[in-house]
């Protein structure tokens, strides 16, 4: 329910944002209320930074000036009937943008028309220019929701993802180590490479932008910040030799990114609603996500191509894990049931076949917001909407420990790569350290310093 209304609240910021303010009273037309979120809506598909179509770049009102490979800019500020890309919504030039897709309303071309005629000023913000990277770590008058989280593969460290940085943890919880701050807002991920040199972190700023960052553990430096969509990330995963991250988004793609280089491998678009995560198999050439379309698929690494369904669809999906040791993941959501599927298919698909299905676990009091197998495969964990954390035994299915103490919804559980505790984290800010065998609490503690300061930061980050 938590997640949910983040997720909802994520949503009405957008809606909210493509309402054009002044539709109708077309009198001092603003770039940044009015204009940019229509071209966000119809045209950034095609032309933003990962494919800017025709050369051209929307998303950013210098990418307008600057303009295309055949018109060059594409607005020529005063006359709307000089400005290519006036001419191409009118279909006076063609093709006519969108393109393929239905005409703007006479509504919204009167709009930009206006804008143009009034010369077409940038008034954007200064805060929501480039967001910037804070100078100084934020303050936090309270514990914001913790919705990444991971140990390092030694598992001296707990990385925990707050508001604009990444907080690098003792693992027992006993200080902070570094602060690794960025542009993104929340953190929707977080995975160390298996060599322990680099973290990779997964996030964005709802609404405005996506991010993955990677980071360099030695140095502390932010060796990429790959952008991509217009709103933020979803959860992802490392392929095992470190190199590339795998990760959903709210545009309902799955996107592949090389960490080397920071550039963008591929994004699939086999879904029909957000992607909520995505996970490698055992050898990193293949790829699962899921969705809030009920959907848990199966992709090639390489080019992302679709190869199958897993799962037999019966809910919204919210939560995914892929077993240590074998091809098989753990998937859970809407439903409240945890449910274990191998990635490879014994014979050919059949409608409605679950043919896939290796075990289901109990019934959760909630939706499942999280899951996670211990680093042996001997258990797996379970959390979302409930306040516990069941622990079950991978094979018989059979409950073995039950973490307390939780207020609010589960968002992240990391198994200690040594399997003897795991952490949990959610709704309340505070990481809860359990021991993995009997479920004990051990240690609870808030990541970030709290301060009692007139001026601190919104912890949701809703700007
Ligand atoms: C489905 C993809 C798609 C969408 C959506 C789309 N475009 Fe395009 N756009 C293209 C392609 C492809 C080209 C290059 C066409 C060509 O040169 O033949 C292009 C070219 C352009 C150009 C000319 C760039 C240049 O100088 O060469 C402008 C301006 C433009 N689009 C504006 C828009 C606007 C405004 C919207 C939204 C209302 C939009 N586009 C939506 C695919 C798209």
């Amino acid at each position: 329910m938590f997640l949910v209304s983040i997720f909802m609240r994520i949503h009405y910021i957008a809606a909210a944002c493509v309402m054009p303010a002044a539709l109708g009273a077309v009198d001092g037309v603003s770039y940044y209320n009015d204009i940019r979120p229509l071209l966000q809506v119809h045209c950034s598909g095609c032309h933003q930074a990962a494919n800017k179509m025709g050369g051209l770049e929307i998303t950013s009102y210098a990418g307008i000036l600057k303009g295309g490979a055949k018109y060059g800019s594409s607005i020529a500020k005063g006359t709307p009937e000089n400005s290519p890309l006036l001419n191409l919504v009118t279909g006076k030039l063609e093709p006519r943008m969108p393109m393929g897709g239905t005409a703007l309303s006479p509504d919204v071309i009167e709009l930009i028309t206006t804008w143009v005629r009034e010369g077409a000023e940038d008034d954007t913000p200064v805060e929501a220019k480039a967001p910037q990277v804070p100078a100084q770590p934020p303050k936090y008058a309270q514990a914001p929701t913790i919705t990444g989280m991971s140990y390092s593969p030694d598992g001296s460290l707990l990385a925990v993802g707050g508001f604009h940085e990444v907080l690098l943890l003792n693992a027992d919880g006993s200080g902070i180590e570094a602060r690794l701050l960025g542009r993104s807002d929340k953190i929707h991920s977080i995975d160390f490479s298996d060599d322990g040199t680099r973290l990779v972190a997964i996030g964005g700023t709802p609404a405005r932008f996506g991010e993955v960052q990677v980071w360099d553990l030695q140095s502390r430096d932010l060796v990429h910040s790959v952008t991509a969509t217009s709103d933020t990330l979803f959860a992802g995963d490392l392929s095992p030799d470190g190199k590339r991250a795998v990760f959903g988004a709210a545009d309902k793609t799955v996107r592949m990114v090389d960490l080397e280089t920071g550039d963008e491998l591929f994004k699939a678009g086999h879904h029909e609603d957000w992607v909520l995560q995505a996970v490698f198999g055992i050898d990193g050439e293949r790829i699962v996500s899921i969705s809030r379309d009920r959907a848990a698929k199966l992709a090639d690494a390489d080019t992302g191509a679709f190869l199958e369904n897993v799962n037999f669809l019966r809910d919204k999906l919210y939560a995914v894990a892929r077993h240590p040791r074998r091809d098989y993941v753990l998937i859970g959501g809407e439903d409240r049931v945890p449910y274990m599927y191998t990635m490879d298919r014994p014979r050919a698909l059949k409608i409605a076949d679950d043919s896939t299905l290796i075990r289901k676990f109990e019934e959760q009091a909630g939706k499942i917001f999280a899951l996670a197998f211990s680093p042996d495969g001997s258990r797996v964990a379970v959390g979302g909407v409930a306040d516990e954390v069941p622990i079950y035994d991978t094979e018989t299915a059979k409950r073995v420990a039950t973490c307390k103490g939780h207020q609010g919804g589960i968002f992240v559980i990391a198994f200690h790569p040594d399997g003897s505790r795991l952490s949990t984290g959610g709704f309340d800010g505070m990481v809860r350290s359990y021991d993995a065998r009997t479920g004990e609490q051990l240690v609870s503690f808030v990541p970030v310093p709290i301060e009692r300061a007139e001026s601190s930061v919104d912890p949701e980050g809703t700007d």
